[in-house]
């Protein structure tokens, strides 16, 4: 592939990539990291072509890397995401997501009845595979799907 095209947001020295969020997910991403607290150098784009995804997104973190924990969570909306370490400008780790089983917090329940949704109670929730990840709330038992998936 053409490197030229590849590389529509700059390369980075040492920090973090993460490649292949679907474009419409990319600022729940940024938000799941807590992107917007950071010191660090931080870089993104969207809506580039993907040939798996269509549109998808990018972010870069200089100088940075990310809990193994912190970046499942992303999984929930990114699950297609790949997680690359970048030494010395080289690719030194490339890891695919794996969804978390339980999620506390991020996620506001689907159900307007909900307690989470007029008291202050956390969020809990099953993570389990229908197409795609969808969330049982650990209060309610209403399923929150994929596509409904709102941060909070
Ligand atoms: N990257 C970067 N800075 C570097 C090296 C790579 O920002 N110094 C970015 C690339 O732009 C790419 C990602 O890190 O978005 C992964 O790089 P690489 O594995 O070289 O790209 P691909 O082979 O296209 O990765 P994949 O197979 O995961 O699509
Ligand atoms: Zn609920």
């Amino acid at each position: 592939m053409d490197k030229r095209k590849q590389l529509s947001v700059s390369a980075i020295k040492n920090g973090t990539v993460i490649d292949h969020i679907p474009a419409k997910n990319l600022f729940k991403v940024i938000t799941i990291l807590g992107l917007e607290k950071f010191d660090h150098k931080v870089t993104f784009g969207t809506n580039f072509e993907s040939k798996k995804l269509g549109k998808k997104g990018i972010i870069k973190v200089t100088d940075k890397s990310f809990s193994e924990d912190d970046v499942n969570r992303i999984a929930l909306v990114a699950p297609e995401a790949k997680l690359n370490i970048i030494k010395d400008y080289e690719v030194t780790e490339k890891y695919d997501l794996t969804v978390p089983e339980e999620i506390i917090g991020i996620v506001k329940c689907v159900n307007p009845q909900c307690i989470t949704n007029h008291e202050e109670v956390t969020t809990k929730f099953r993570v389990f595979k229908n197409r795609g990840v969808a969330l049982k709330c650990n209060y309610c038992e209403k399923i929150t799907d994929q596509e409904q998936i709102e941060i909070q």
